[in-house]
């Protein structure tokens, strides 16, 4: 059975959790691996609709062990009101399992991370606020705490006097805030350590037994591949690899055990935060894209922002593509694109003289260049009762042809709209 690494293939928000969501009820094992609650995935299933940021989407099926990897930085209170809400509603959380070698975000990497946006001013970068970079930075520093660290007394109490004086001196001296006490800090995450103890183990041997006993494991990925540290649109990314080598790494699984790479990509842009975005729209096109007024409209699921939105943009997604070995691709919110009477892909960048196959490394290029589009013609007709993919319309099965052929990968999945069974599947993916 296959190891699956289900990830974003644009800057975020391409709808990864609807379609998590179906392949994790016939999944044993659902991993998250990277990033934090700056993530929101938004799952419509027959239990109701539910907005997660740490807990995988396996936690509806009481078949399915879901593990938080070493890969991801948790806020323990965070993840205890997600845990919560699920108990509230009806859902038993007996099957999380979080990694010990998790790190922790601290409540000075929260702070730090709004103080710095703050000073950074024009040149913000538009983060969730959750803590993600400072926290990540920290890990990489080999300054940061981790779920371990929480339930054990004398590692906290050591490990938080030596931070804390370092951030304290920041906190007071650069941005002129208060200093953090380490007794309250100390009792809080020691208490926070206590109520997540049952979940807190070493996850290896879970994750390697399903893996020997062959059982179906979907890596769930978080972010976007334009959002990834090395290969997104730095400095406008986040803080962790959210791509299928992170998804290595953050689980904790081998390359050569990975079976396929499933990405996810929206049938046009979005984009929450700052950065470059080439094929940005405004206007009556923008309107249509962002669904104002609808409940799925393009709203940030964890911070509320609206998102920018644009025409697909396969020079960026056939990079993704490349970077992650991604062999399938699922195409989300066609029906998104209904109304539209002509749709553009943008097919290459125009730089002076020359047209570039892909994207430059730089903000300054990177704004500069002028899409080149392709302008296919629209269906205008409702495809959100369809079910499979001859039921298309002829010139929605070429657009989603036309993606495809221009990334280079197979189709695996098309969706129509929010609910579980408002996919359509055309190759198998478990
Ligand atoms: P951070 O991850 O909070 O540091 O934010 C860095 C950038 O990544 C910002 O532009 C965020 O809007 C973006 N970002 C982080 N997580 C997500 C996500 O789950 N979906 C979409 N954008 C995200």
């Amino acid at each position: 059975m296959p190891v699956v690494a289900l990830i974003g293939a644009q800057w975020g928000d391409e709808g990864k959790g609807g379609l998590v969501d179906l392949l994790a009820s016939r999944a044993r094992l659902v991993i998250r691996y990277g990033g934090g609650n700056n993530a929101g995935h938004t799952v419509v299933n027959p239990l109701g609709s539910f907005k997660l940021h740490l807990v995988p989407s396996g936690i509806f099926d009481p078949n399915t062990v879901n593990v938080i990897g070493p890969g991801v930085v948790i806020d323990p209170e965070a993840l205890l009101n997600e845990l919560r809400d699920l108990q509230a509603r009806g859902i038993s959380t007996e099957r999380l399992f979080i990694s010990e070698r998790a790190h922790v975000i601290m409540p000075y990497h929260v702070q730090l991370d709004q103080l710095q946006e703050e000073s950074r001013g024009a040149g913000k970068i538009g983060t969730t606020g959750r803590g993600i970079g400072p926290a990540y930075a920290d890990k990489m520093s080999r300054t940061g705490i981790r779920m371990a660290d929480l339930l054990h007394e004398e590692t906290l109490l050591n490990r938080l006097r030596t931070v804390l004086e370092e951030k304290n001196r920041l906190l007071t001296r650069l941005y002129n805030t208060k200093p953090l006490s380490l007794h309250d800090t100390y009792l809080r995450y020691l208490d926070l350590g206590h109520q997540l103890a049952e979940h807190i183990t070493d996850v290896h041997p879970i994750i390697y037994r399903a893996i020997e006993k062959d059982l179906p494991v979907l890596l769930e990925g978080a972010q976007g591949g334009l959002l990834d540290i090395d290969h997104g649109t730095y400095p406008y990314v986040t803080s962790s690899p959210p791509g299928a080598a992170g998804a290595c790494q953050g689980a904790g699984i081998g390359p050569t055990r990975i079976h396929s790479v499933l990405g996810v990509l929206k049938a046009y842009s979005t984009r929450v935060g700052e950065g470059p975005f080439p094929t940005e729209l405004e206007g009556p096109e923008a309107d249509v894209l962002r669904q104002i007024g609808m409940p799925w409209a393009e709203v940030g699921t964890t911070t509320g922002r609206m998102r920018r939105v644009g025409w697909f943009d396969a020079v960026m997604a056939r990079y993704v593509v490349q970077v992650n070995g991604i062999d399938t691709v699922a195409i989300t919110k066609l029906d998104v694109l209904d109304t539209l009477p002509t749709i553009k892909i943008c097919v290459g960048y125009r730089m002076v003289e020359t047209v570039l196959e892909y994207p430059p490394a730089t903000t300054a290029l990177l704004s500069a260049v002028e899409p080149v589009y392709e302008e296919l013609p629209g269906w205008q007709t409702p495809t959100s009762g369809m079910r499979q993919f001859y039921d298309l319309p002829n010139e929605a099965q070429a657009y989603v042809a036309r993606i495809c052929h221009l990334v280079g990968a197979r189709l695996g999945i098309i969706s129509v709209g929010p609910e579980r069974e408002q996919t359509i599947e055309v190759a198998e993916i478990f």
